[in-house]
C-alpha cells in the first residue's frame, strides 16, 4: 500500500466485494461462470487490489478489462485468471501485445480475426478469441448476419480458437428492447450450432441482466456494478474518507470559497477537508452535497475547489480537527450513497466512482 500523509483516502472493503461476487454466483447458479468487470481501475476501486482478492477467494472465473494496457497492469501484478479485453483492439499491433500477455481479444471484423491468426503464427501458439455481435448497442460488434459469416470463416484461419460469442445489452431497464436483443443473439447462437460451431462461452449479461433475467445468462455473466455493491441488495465496497484539517468560526455574513457563492446566515463553524475536484469529488457538488461527520450530515458550503472543500459543521458541535469525514459511503447509521452524489451531478454511479483520481490512495480493508 502507498504511504500517504494527506488524510484523504478511499477504503475498499474486500470482504464486501467478495461477498457481492459470491452472492452473484448464488443468484445465477453454479453452472454459470462469472467474469468480474474490472475495467477503468475496477470502477475506481483499484483493479489490482480487487482482481487479486477475487482470484484468491475464487470468487470470479474471468476478469474483463477495457484495454491491453489495463490487462498488462494486472498480469504485472501477478493476476493469473483469464482476462478478456472488452474494448476494441486497434491498432492491430496491440493484438501481439495482448497475446504476449495472455489477454484474450474480442474480434469484430474479418480483418482483426486475420491479424489474430497472424499473431498466433508468429508466436507459434493458439489464441482464443471471442466474437462480438451487435444486437443494438451500436458500439463494437458485427451485425448478426456478418458475425455468422465471420464465425464460419474462423475454422479456415489457423491458430485461432473460437472460445466465445458475446453481445452487450443497451437498455436493460426496457424488457422489450432487451428481449429483442437477446432473440437476435440467440438466433446467431442457434445458427452457429447447426453448423457445428459451439463456442463454450456465450455471454451477454451485465449486472442488471445477470440478476434480473435468467434468459440473459447463457454460459457466463459479466457483472461490474453489483460486484462493487452499487446495485440494489449488494454491499457498497468503497468509502471515500477525509479528515477535518481546519475549523474556523464564520461570522454571520461571511462568505466561503471562490465566487463567494455561500454566505453564513448565522454564526457558523466551517471545516476544511483536503479533497477537491482534483481527487474526483466533483465541482458540481458545490453547495449541494452532504458529508458525514460524527454520523451527522454536514452540508458542503461554497464551491468545491481543486484540492479543498468546506463543510458547515455547526450541526455537529462535537466535531474537532482530526475527525473523520465520509464523503461517499457509510458512517455509523448515516450514509451518503454513490447514487445520491451521481444524481446531484446529473450523472450515473459509474461515472461518480470512476472519476476518483489516482491522487486518492485506495486502502484495502477486510480479509
Ligand atoms: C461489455 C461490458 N460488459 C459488462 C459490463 C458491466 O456492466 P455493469 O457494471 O452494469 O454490471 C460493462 C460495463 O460497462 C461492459 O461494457
Amino acid at each position: 500500500m502507498r504511504r500517504f500523509f494527506r488524510p484523504t483516502w478511499a477504503e475498499i472493503d474486500l470482504s464486501a466485494l467478495i461477498g457481492n461476487l459470491r452472492l452473484i454466483r448464488r443468484r445465477v447458479g453454479p453452472r454459470i461462470k462469472v467474469m468480474f468487470v474490472v475495467k477503468a481501475n475496477a470502477y475506481g476501486h483499484d483493479a489490482v487490489l480487487c482482481s487479486l482478492a477475487a482470484e484468491r477467494a475464487r470468487a470470479a472465473d474471468w476478469l474483463g478489462v477495457s484495454s491491453v494496457e489495463e490487462g498488462i497492469v494486472l498480469r504485472g501484478a501477478g493476476v493469473r485468471l483469464p482476462i478478456l479485453i472488452l474494448g476494441s483492439l486497434y491498432p492491430f499491433e496491440s493484438v501481439l501485445a495482448a497475446a504476449a500477455h495472455d489477454l484474450t481479444p474480442i474480434v469484430a471484423s474479418l480483418e482483426s480475426a486475420k491479424r489474430v491468426a497472424e499473431a498466433a503464427r508468429r508466436l507459434r501458439r493458439t489464441i482464443n478469441i471471442h466474437v462480438k455481435v451487435d444486437t443494438g448497442m451500436g458500439r463494437i460488434g458485427m451485425r448478426p448476419e456478418a458475425a455468422l459469416a465471420l464465425a464460419r470463416e474462423l475454422p479456415l484461419l489457423r491458430g485461432i480458437r473460437f472460445q466465445g460469442l458475446l453481445t452487450h445489452l443497451a437498455k436493460t431497464e426496457d424488457r422489450t428492447f432487451t428481449l429483442r436483443q437477446l432473440e437476435d443473439f440467440k438466433r446467431v447462437v442457434a445458427a452457429l450450432s447447426r453448423d457445428g460451431l459451439r463456442p463454450p462461452l456465450v455471454h451477454a449479461a451485465n449486472s442488471a441482466a445477470a440478476l434480473g433475467r435468467s434468459d440473459a445468462r447463457f454460459a457466463l455473466v459479466r457483472p461490474g456494478l453489483a460486484a462493487y455493491g452499487l446495485y440494489e441488495g449488494f454491499a457498497p465496497a468503497l468509502t471515500l474518507k477525509s479528515k477535518l484539517v481546519y475549523i474556523k468560526i464564520a461570522p454571520k455574513g461571511a462568505t466561503v470559497s471562490y465566487g463567494a457563492t455561500w454566505r453564513a446566515g448565522r454564526v457558523s463553524r466551517i471545516a476544511t477537508l483536503p479533497i477537491g475536484y482534483g481527487d474526483g469529488y466533483s465541482r458540481a457538488l458545490s453547495n449541494k452535497a452532504s458529508v458525514l461527520v460524527g454520523g451527522k450530515r454536514c452540508p458542503v458550503v461554497g464551491r468545491v475547489t481543486m484540492d479543498q472543500t468546506m463543510i458547515d459543521v455547526t450541526g455537529a458541535p462535537r466535531a474537532r480537527v482530526g475527525d473523520d469525514a465520509v464523503l461517499m459511503g457509510r458512517q455509523d447509521a448515516a450514509v451518503v450513497p454513490v447514487s445520491e452524489l451521481a444524481r446531484l451531478c446529473g450523472t450515473i454511479p459509474y461515472e461518480t466512482v470512476t472519476a476518483l483520481s489516482s491522487r486518492v490512495p485506495r486502502v484495502p480493508v477486510g480479509p
